[in-house]
This record gives structure tokens, sequence and C-alpha cells, in this order.
């Protein structure tokens, strides 16, 4: 089918209890595995892009990649734009065929971030796209993005329902005690502002830093308003590790396609264990009924 909007995809996550697998795609390959993954669990999924992976690729690329996955699939896929500040690349994401856009802006204060943001508000009401917005700073390395654990800021609850009422997004990034990257210590996250943010936001929140996080966190995040999980670290190390795993269990056998097929298997169970994990299974049906 086409790519679908994010906006009411969330909305039928958070009132049901679940949140979409927003995984980060680095080639064609996982491109396909995460849309299969979701396809035999019947879940919806969002495909994102690092905008690194973008000027690495072309638009064009990425576009068709995720179009000809998502095409003879039954379940509903978004193609998302994560973390990026620049508007023109924005505007042309929206342009190419990107269903979801983020400005992440979270770096300047908050009038600064609100101002670009309502920007991006407008470009994605031009294209009919949906929208993630950031405020409070998650740490970690996400792209070239770093913050350091002494420069991350928790998202305030009320400044959160300020930005959100300006700003009707589809997704809400912010900060909760999550972080890009693995994890060095015991994650803290703050499930009460979660709670706090999503009671006075009501919109849904999008969980950053889903890498290293326990079963339980997930369930209790999504259980208070989470209702799009991003990973990206993990597979990047799925992707990498399978490769080598392969070539060295078999260092004689150099059929490219037979280390790829191990390298998509890989993937593609990683991507099915989160979706499940998150609940997303047997959502895709019931969800394309309602929106009929
Ligand atoms: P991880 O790299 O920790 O999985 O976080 C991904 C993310 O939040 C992308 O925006």
């Amino acid at each position: 089918m086409p790519l679908v909007n994010m906006k009411p995809l969330l909305r039928d996550a958070m009132d049901n209890g679940y949140a979409v697998a927003a995984f980060n795609l680095v080639d064609y390959g996982t491109t396909k595995a995460m849309v299969k993954a979701a396809e035999e669990l019947n879940a919806p999924v969002i495909c994102q892009t690092s905008a690194k992976t973008i000027q690495y690729w072309s638009h064009k690329e990425i576009v068709s990649w995720v179009r000809t996955a998502a095409e003879d699939s039954p379940v509903p896929v978004v193609l998302h734009l994560d973390h990026c500040k620049d508007l023109a690349m924005i505007e042309e994401c929206a342009k190419a065929g990107w269903t979801s856009i983020m400005i992440d802006a979270s770096e300047f204060p908050f009038e600064k971030n609100l101002e670009m943001s309502l920007r991006v508000r407008e470009i994605a009401e031009k294209y009919g796209v949906g929208m993630e917005a950031e405020l409070g700073q998650i740490m970690g390395v996400e792209d070239d993005m770093v913050v350091a654990e002494e420069d991350s800021v928790l998202t305030d609850p009320d400044d959160a329902k300020k930005f959100c009422d300006a700003l009707d997004l589809s997704a809400f990034a912010c900060a909760v005690g999550t972080a890009h990257g693995y994890y060095k210590g015991e994650p803290k996250v703050d499930f009460d502002r979660i709670q706090r943010i999503n009671e006075l936001t009501k919109t849904p929140m999008a969980l950053h830093g889903g890498t290293g996080l326990s079963d339980e966190t997930f369930a209790k995040a999504i259980a208070r308003g989470a209702a799009k999980i991003n990973i990206s670290t993990n597979l990047k190390h799925v992707f990498v590790e399978s490769f080598v795993k392969y070539h060295e269990a078999k260092p004689n056998d150099y059929e490219p396609l037979r280390l790829i097929d191990a390298q998509y298997q890989a993937c593609k169970a990683m991507f099915a264990d989160f979706i499940e994990k998150f609940g997303g299974k047997d959502r895709a049906q019931p969800y394309l009924a309602k929106a009929a």
C-alpha cells in the first residue's frame, strides 16, 4: 500500500496502549527487513532516516526503497525523517515523498525552538505530512549531534504543554531520562514525567534512545503515553555483527547473496522482536479498517 501519514497512526497507538517501532534504516536490505518483519506480524512500522543516511544515499534512492518495500505490503508504513535542524533539507524530504518530518531545534532556547518548529509546521501542512518536534535535550550521540550528560535537559511538563498546544504534533520528542546509544549505567527513566507530559499535552510521545532499555521500561513508558519508540544503535550492531559472524563461520564462502541474506535475517528477527515488545502485533488491520 502507499506510505501513510504518521499522525492518525500514532493517535491509534496512544489510544490503544501500544507503540509503533521506528527503525533508522541503513540500506535497502534493512528497509525491506523492517517492512517484512512488520508484515509477518500484521503490524505498522516507521522506517526513519537520519540526515547523514540521506546525505550518503539520496532522497530519490531512499524514497524508492521504502515505497518499493511498502507497495506490495498490506501493513501501514511511514517514511519519517529523524532529527534534523536544516529547514531546507526538511522541506526537500517532504517534497520527495517522506510522510513525516522531524525538526530538532532542541539545542535552542524555547522561543527560538518554537519559532523554527512553527516554520516546519507550515511545511508539514503544505505537503500534508506528519511532524515530530523536540523540547528538552536528550543525551547521547545521534547522527553527528552530541549531547553530553551534563548538558542534557529533561523536558519541563508546563513548557511541553505550551509547545504542543502551538504545534499540533504527530509525535512529541522529549527528554525523560533516555539516551541515544548504549547506556553506560542503569538508565534512569522518569516515568512520572512521561505521564505528566502526556496528561498535559495529550500528544503521542516519541521515546528516543530505545536501544538498551528493558522490556519493563518499554511497557511502563507505553502505558504512560509513549506511542513511537526509536531504535538505531541496536540495528547498527546487528548489521555489522551478523555480517562478521557469517564470514567468521564460513571464511571460504564468497557468495555475497548468502552473506547479505544472513544479515537480512538477523536484522529482520531483531525488528520483529521490538515490534512484538511494543505491542504492535496484529494492530495493522484493525487500524486500517477503522481508518477506511
Ligand atoms: P538509539 O540509538 O539509542 O537506539 O536511539 C535511536 C533514536 O532515538 C533515534 O532518534
